[in-house]
């Protein structure tokens, strides 16, 4: 089982909404996926509650509690728990840091966000697991080309010393609407820019952490064929 935790120090930056879309894609892609909503506003759960599987995918829980939250999903078969965290208190945050394989640094690309993701990167640097910085809400490229604003993130995003994430994810209202029927933009829209996106960085946030499910070894006479991760490549391809 893997743990993703998302963060960011500054509020509205997309944490529950890179939390929600990946875990959700990550659960059309086939995998047993758990969401733990350690932020006491509940924005994650706020999406999730009424959907029919919320008793078995969704931990509103708090950031003291996420080694039960994670020992619990290693029991029950989960490949990945996906941690929402709030923007504060550092102590919640490194706590999920803590717990993490993979931490998601999440940022708008204006000067305030990439000010607070050095923080982020400072706490993710304490916890010593590896990271990744997400831009979210990126204005649309023009004509192939990504707005100054992006490219003067990115510039100062470089000195962070931690991997950025390939992907980025626009600023796009399929977002919204998404979450306003309790689903995640790869089920309310599949053929969508914003599904295709979220697939895009689901693939890279695999690649950092090797996400497969966790089911029992195939027999040896099988192993010659795909391994999980490549079935997983090839879910996320059908999706796509
Ligand atoms: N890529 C996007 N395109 C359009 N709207 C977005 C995008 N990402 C986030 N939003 C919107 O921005 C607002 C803040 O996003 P979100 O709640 O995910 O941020 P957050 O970091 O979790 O905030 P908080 O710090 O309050 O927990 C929400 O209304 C959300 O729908
Ligand atoms: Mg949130």
């Amino acid at each position: 089982m893997k743990t993703l935790a998302v963060l960011s120090r500054k509020g509205g930056a997309g944490k529950t909404t890179v939390s929600l879309s990946v875990a959700l894609a990550a659960r059309q892609a086939g995998l047993r996926v758990v969401v733990a909503d350690v932020d006491p506003l509940h924005s994650a759960a706020e999406v999730m509650r009424t959907r029919p599987e919320a008793s078995s995918m969704l931990f509103e829980t708090t950031a003291s509690k996420l080694f039960i939250v994670q020992d619990a999903c290693r029991q029950n078969g989960c490949d990945l728990l996906v941690i929402d965290t709030p923007a504060a208190p550092d102590a919640d945050v490194l706590r999920a840091a803590n717990v993490a394989d993979l931490c998601l640094a999440v940022a708008r690309p204006t000067s305030l966000d990439v000010a607070a993701v050095r923080e982020s990167i400072t706490l993710i640097r304490r916890a010593g697991h590896p990271g990744l910085v997400v831009l979210n809400q990126c204005p649309p490229t023009r004509g192939g080309e990504e707005s100054d604003v992006v490219v003067q993130a990115l510039e100062r995003l470089r000195f962070g010393h931690l991997p950025i994430a390939s992907t980025k994810l626009r600023s796009r209202i399929a977002y919204q609407r998404a979450f306003a029927h309790n689903c995640a933009v790869t089920e309310w829209d599949p053929a969508s820019e914003a599904a295709a996106e979220v697939l895009r960085l689901l693939a890279e946030i695999s690649d950092q952490m090797t996400l497969a499910p966790a089911g029992p070894a195939p027999p040896r006479e099988a192993r010659s064929g795909p391994g999980p991760v490549h079935l997983m490549r090839a879910a996320l391809k059908r999706l796509a």
